[in-house]
C-alpha cells in the first residue's frame, strides 16, 4: 500500500517512514523543508535500501499538492505531520502559525475528499488538554484552552477533522503525542533542532556535550513529588509504530467511528529532575544545572492513560527511559 507522509523529513515523520517501510508500505513524502532538510531522507534510503519519492512542496500551495495526488492515484492513506511546532515561537508569531498549520491542513483535507483518500492520520498533541488536573488524561478528558497558538492550531485542526468526518465517507484518526524523545538505534536519524532548541531532551544533550554551559530547570516549586514539572516521555520509535498501527486499524476497518482519537504516551510521569538523574545514571555523564524561575505556559504535570490505544491499536511502548536516553545520547554524540 502507498502512503503519503507530509513532513517526513522531520523528527517523528522520518522515524515513521522507517517503520512504514519495515512494515511493507511504499512511502511518498511532501516536505517544503522550511524546518528540516533532506538529511533524513538520505539516511532512511540508506537504512532501508528503498527509494523514497520525495516532493519539496509547500502544502499551502494547493495546486502543487493536487499534482501529487493526480500523479499517485493509488494513495491508500495519509499521515500528516507537516506543521510549525515551537510553542514559544508561536506566541510571538501567531498568524504565521495559524496560516501555515491551518491552511496546509485545509488544503490536504479538501484533496482527501476530492480524491477519496480512505484513511487520514493527524499528528495532534497532548497540548490540547492544557493545564488539566485530571491525571492521567484519557481521550475523554476535556480539552482546555491551549497555552499557545501552536497548541490552539492543533485543537482547531482536530475540530476541522471532527466536523469534516460528520459528512465524509473517509476515515480519520488524531494521535495526541505526549513528549516524544530518543532516536533510531542506528544513530543515523534523530531530533535536529532548527534554531536554539526549546525542549528538555535536546537541551540536556547540548549541556552534556558542552555546547551549552548550564541547563536551567524551570522551577522546582510545583506541587509534584520533587517540585519540578512532570511529563510523559515516550520513545520516538514507539510513537512512529503507533502511526503504522493506526493506518492498519483503519485499513482493516476496525474503527467504530470515522473519527477516533488516541493518546500516544508511555503512561509514566517523569519529572525534570528525574530526567536529569536518568541521563546521568544511564550515560555516566554529570549534568551542570541550576534551578531558575518557572517558564510561562508550562503545565505542572501531564501524563497519559494509554489504555484505549493499547487495546484498540494493539500498541504497547517497547522502549523505556534508559533506551530513550541512550539512543538520544548516541545520536547527539554523532552530530
Ligand atoms: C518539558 C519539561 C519544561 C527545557 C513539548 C512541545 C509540545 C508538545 C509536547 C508536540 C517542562 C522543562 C525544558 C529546559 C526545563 N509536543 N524544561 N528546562 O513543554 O512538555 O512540550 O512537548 O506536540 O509542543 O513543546 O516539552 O521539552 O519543552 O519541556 O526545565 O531548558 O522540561 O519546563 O517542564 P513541553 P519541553
Amino acid at each position: 500500500m502507498k502512503i503519503l507522509v507530509t513532513g517526513g523529513c522531520g523528527y517523528i515523520g522520518a522515524h515513521t517512514i522507517i517503520d512504514l517501510i519495515e512494515n511493507g508500505y511504499e512511502v511518498i513524502n511532501i516536505d517544503n523543508n522550511s524546518r528540516s532538510n533532506k538529511q533524513h531522507i538520505k539516511a532512511i534510503e540508506q537504512l532501508s535500501g528503498k527509494k523514497i519519492t520525495d516532493y519539496t512542496i509547500d502544502l499551502c500551495d494547493k495546486p502543487a499538492v493536487e499534482e501529487v495526488f493526480k500523479t499517485h492515484e493509488d494513495i491508500a492513506g495519509i499521515i500528516h505531520f507537516a506543521a510549525y511546532k515551537a510553542v514559544g515561537e508561536s506566541v510571538n508569531e501567531p498568524l504565521s502559525y495559524y496560516r501555515n498549520n491551518l491552511i496546509s491542513q485545509i488544503n490536504l483535507l479538501e484533496l482527501v475528499e476530492q480524491f477519496k483518500i480512505k484513511n487520514f492520520v493527524f499528528s495532534s498533541s497532548c497540548s490540547v488538554y492544557g493545564n488539566t488536573n485530571e491525571l492521567p488524561v484519557t481521550e475523554h478528558t476535556p480539552r482546555r484552552d491551549a497555552e499557545s497558538p501552536y497548541g490552539n492550531s492543533k485543537r482547531i485542526g482536530e475540530d476541522m477533522i471532527e466536523d469534516l468526518a460528520k459528512i465524509s465517507e473517509n476515515n480519520f484518526i488524531a494521535l495526541r503525542y505526549f513528549n516524544p524523545i530518543g532516536a533510531h538505534p542506528s544513530g543515523v536519524i534523530g531530533e535536529i533542532a532548527y534554531g536554539a532548541p526549546q525542549n528538555l531532551q535536546p537541551i540536556i544533550m547540548e549541556t552534556a556535550i558542552g555546547k551549552r554551559e548550564i541547563l536551567h530547570v524551570f522551577g522546582d516549586n510545583y506541587q509534584t513529588r520533587d517540585g519540578s514539572c512532570i511529563r510523559d516521555y515516550v520513545h520516538v520509535m514507539d510513537v512512529a509504530h503507533a502511526h503504522t498501527l493506526a493506518l492498519e486499524y483503519l485499513a482493516n476497518n476496525k474503527n467504530e467511528e470515522n473519527y477516533e482519537i488516541f493518546n500516544i504516551g508511555s503512561g509514566n510521569g517523569v519529572s525534570v529532575l528525574e530526567m536529569i538523574d536518568a541521563f546521568e545514571k544511564t550515560t555516566n555523564q554529570k549534568l551542570n544545572y541550576k534551578i531558575v524561575e518557572r517558564r510561562p505556559g508550562d503545565v505542572e504535570a501531564i501524563y497519559a492513560d494509554n489504555t484505549k490505544t493499547s487495546k484498540k491499536l494493539n500498541w504497547s511502548p517497547k522502549y523505556n527511559l534508559e533506551d530513550m536516553m541512550i539512543s538520544a545520547w548516541e545520536w547527539n554524540k554523532k552530530q
